[in-house]
């Protein structure tokens, strides 16, 4: 069955047509692709959390256009909007105040009074934002607690035939989610991304911790499992065991069967590129065990970090 379609202005209007009958799509954004579907319909919601296997305390991340679209769902405070100016369209996710007048569906929310917005950095989708009256829950196209699709592949191969239509946008720019960012009560990340704490420190001009737990809230982002290829993962190792499939970092590494270089040249933004794509084809080629070097934690290694950690719970 053909369902990953090209980028073209037909295709963006066929697209169009299917989230105006309340249906669900996948779409690139600069990150990871997504599950997308009217943020405004209860039947989208419902879709998205059923084809994603996804518990119904876990809410969905709205993404916007831009600030016009978004000012009828939530209020700004002005954190947001300094950060907004300086880093929006792009990787990062808020968490602001929900509006009482806000036609976000309450189930994409997951009840709560607080709304997770973002303004992604992507041609495609953002064309598509631009010619909707809605905006969309994008989550990652993955079934819940399996590592992210990165290409339009990848979401084929996480759902088979339930996704009729994929947008096809190539590979994902960056391979990690967005960071998010809590600004409604204490100033928190609650998911690290490529948006570093120190450049939002910078910003800020504030200190700005990672939240360690974040009690109320049931982040998937904060779940215990995650991003997992559904195979043991073994971290810190120096030398790797019988059978294993190596992930390892840096040009000491020669090339060999069982090893999977993230970034021979040692840039953490490549390896972050390369993360999920790595783990998606370790399970594909049907190893049993991953093992994992120590990835230097500054910089986007904060986020890989982040994800394999989970991912070996
Ligand atoms: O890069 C991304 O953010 C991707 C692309 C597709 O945009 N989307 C994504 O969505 O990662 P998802 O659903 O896989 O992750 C959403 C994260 C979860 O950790 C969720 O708990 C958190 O955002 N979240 C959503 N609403 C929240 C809220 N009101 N308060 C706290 N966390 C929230
Ligand atoms: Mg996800």
């Amino acid at each position: 069955m053909k369902n990953i379609y090209k980028n073209s202005l037909q295709n963006l209007n066929k697209a169009k047509k299917i989230l105006n009958k309340n249906d669900i799509i996948a779409v690139p954004t600069e990150t990871v692709y997504g599950l997308a579907g009217n943020a405004y319909s209860n039947v989208s919601i419902k879709k998205i959390y059923k084809l994603k296997k996804r518990p119904k305390k876990n809410p969905l991340i709205i993404h916007y256009h831009n600030l016009n679209n978004l000012k009828n769902d939530a209020c700004f405070n002005k954190e947001f909007l300094k950060l907004y100016k300086r880093l929006s369209p792009g990787p990062i996710t808020y968490i602001l105040k929900k509006k009482k007048q806000s036609k976000i569906s309450p189930l994409a929310t997951g009840n709560l009074k607080t709304i997770a917005v973002r303004f992604p950095n992507n041609n495609i989708i953002k064309k598509l934002l631009k010619n909707l009256n809605y905006p969309l829950s994008i989550p990652s196209a993955n079934i819940s607690t399996n590592v992210s699709p990165v290409k339009a592949e990848d979401v084929k191969d996480e759902f088979g035939k339930k996704i009729k239509f994929i947008l096809d946008g190539g590979r994902s720019k960056i391979g990690l989610e967005s960071t998010v960012i809590n600004l409604f009560g204490k100033l928190k990340i609650l998911r690290p991304g490529a948006i570093s704490s120190n450049e939002i420190s910078k910003i800020l001009k504030k200190r700005i911790s990672l939240a360690k737990k974040f009690k109320k809230i049931n982040s998937p982002g904060l779940m215990k499992k995650h991003y997992s290829p559904g195979i043991p993962i073994k971290l810190n190792c120096k030398v790797p065991e019988r059978n294993a499939a190596f992930i390892v970092f840096g040009k000491s590494y020669k090339k060999g069967k069982d090893i999977f270089n993230l970034s021979k040249n040692g840039n953490l933004n490549e390896a972050a590129k390369n993360l999920y794509k790595t783990l998606r084809n370790i399970k594909n080629l049907k190893y049993k065990k991953i093992n994992i070097i120590k990835i230097p934690n500054y910089g986007l290694g904060v986020a890989i970090n982040d994800r394999i950690k989970k991912a070996s719970n």
